[in-house]
């Protein structure tokens, strides 16, 4: 135990925290108060180790001084500026960089502050693409079960998670839902699993049902992240990329996870040599310390909304206060510096079976009825407790109180380790949920 950092207990009165029991969390405060590495530290300072990347942003890990350095230099050059008419050359040059790890010809990039942002801004860019090609009858989405892609309007019509559709109804668009992929019998596979292929034929059957000449585009997770890391089974993404070929629907990749090495690749487009027309990304675009996501798309897509435009309106009427923050723009360099310097893409896909081994070893513990994992992402499915979520939230308690931090969703964990982490650290945090997970008595 270190010296205290921070008062243990904050006043707590007034912030209103997300996506969390307030409740819960007055009487079992869980707080941070330091960060470095792949290590935070509580008030009292009290280590843990992250075995979330944070919520899956911070792939350099925490405290990079290369990113803090340009940061701050980025602040006393050029702190702010719109970008309604005006540009600064430091977004150019991320937009340049990224384009340059993206797959080919997916290379013209919209900025904005959060994954959400970026969902909604690429439904947008969506319709905005059809109606330029004279198909404004494209108005439907579809997305699947299980699906998460934020929290904006968007991705709440998206969501395939039901507390994140229900009381929002009155906000939402008409998107429809394709199955899930996965099955009882993938149960403990590591990779992508052999079988569950044929649920893209879904997609044929809407398009069937609905008339796909009036489907605007389809939203896949190239591997659901936040339900629980459910990888794609063989040849899944290839026929839902043939069937939005067939009829003429854009396939968009919410790659807000999986982007930036987190599979082995740049994204998961690479890795499972798949092209769609559209990937969403945040998260680590900053190594997750400057609010900023993006949407790539080909540039075909942007050449017909500029081409379609008349007269000197804007072309597409979209956009943010904070789109392509300079600051942000500076950090995502930064952090690109050292994903490119450090192979950090390249860590992921070395340091993996080390990581999946770890996994795959807590196959018989009693709190575990399945395991799902690929690259640097696993899910841990826990035995339900008496209500559905009660097992995960308490789990997720018990592995901080035994020093790791990991996100839990409903009765999954989320494992997703920092790709710079040491082989040493990983291994610990393996021996903690060992202890946790083999308690019977959960
Ligand atoms: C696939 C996906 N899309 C969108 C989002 C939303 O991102 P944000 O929380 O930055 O709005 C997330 C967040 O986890 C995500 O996993």
């Amino acid at each position: 135990m270190n010296a205290p950092i921070a008062p243990a207990v904050p006043n707590m009165e007034h912030h209103w925290l997300p996506f969390t029991n307030n409740r819960l969390f007055w009487q079992e405060p869980q707080i941070f108060a330091k960060a470095e590495g792949v290590r935070y530290w509580t008030p009292e300072g009290r280590e843990i180790l992250d075995g979330a990347s944070g919520l899956f942003c911070c792939a350099a890990g925490h405290a990079r001084p290369e990113i803090a350095d340009a940061v701050h230099k980025q602040l006393m050059t050029l702190d702010y500026t719109p970008h309604f008419q005006r540009a600064a050359p430091v977004s150019f040059e991320f937009a340049e960089r990224l384009a340059g790890i993206l797959p080919e010809g997916i290379d013209r990039v919209f900025f904005g502050n959060s994954g959400s942002e970026a969902v909604d801004s690429a439904v947008k860019i969506c319709l905005a693409y059809h109606r330029a090609k004279g198909q404004s009858q494209r108005t439907r989405f579809v997305s699947r079960n299980w699906a998460y892609h934020g929290v904006n309007m968007g991705g709440t019509s998206l969501a395939g998670m039901v507390n994140n559709r229900r009381d929002f109804g009155a906000v939402t668009f008409d998107a429809v839902h394709m199955r899930h992929t996965w099955a009882e019998e993938q149960k403990f596979s590591r990779g992508q699993p052999e079988t569950g292929a044929d649920r893209a034929d879904d997609l044929e059957e809407m398009c069937k049902l609905y008339g796909g000449e009036t489907i605007a585009a389809v939203f896949i997770e190239p591997i659901a992240g936040s339900i629980g890391t459910i990888v794609p089974p063989k040849g899944y993404l290839e026929k839902i990329r043939a069937i939005c070929d067939k009829y003429g629907i854009l396939l968009v990749f919410d790659e807000v996870i999986t982007g930036f090495g987190r599979t082995g690749s740049a994204f998961a487009s690479q890795e499972f040599a798949v092209k769609p027309d559209v990937i969403t990304m945040a998260k680590a675009l900053t190594n997750g310390v400057i609010p900023m996501s993006a949407v790539a798309v080909k540039r075909e897509i942007q050449a017909a909304v500029i081409d379609a435009a008349q007269g000197d309106r804007p072309e597409l009427f979209h956009g943010y206060t904070y789109s392509a923050h300079p600051v942000a723009c500076a950090a995502g360099i930064a952090a690109l510096n050292i994903y490119r310097d450090e192979g950090l893409f390249e860590r992921a896909k070395a340091l993996s079976p080390q990581f999946l081994d770890m996994v795959f070893g807590l196959r018989n513990l009693p709190q575990v009825v399945d395991l799902r994992g690929y690259g640097m992402l696993a899910g841990i499915q826990l035995k339900p407790g008496a209500t559905p979520g009660a097992k995960g939230s308490l789990v997720q308690r018990l592995l901080f109180d035994a020093g790791l931090h990991i996100k839990a969703t409903g009765d999954a964990i989320i494992f997703a380790p920092a790709l710079v982490t040491p082989e040493d650290d990983m291994a610990r945090m393996g021996d903690v949920l060992q202890k946790v997970l083999g308690r019977a008595d959960l």
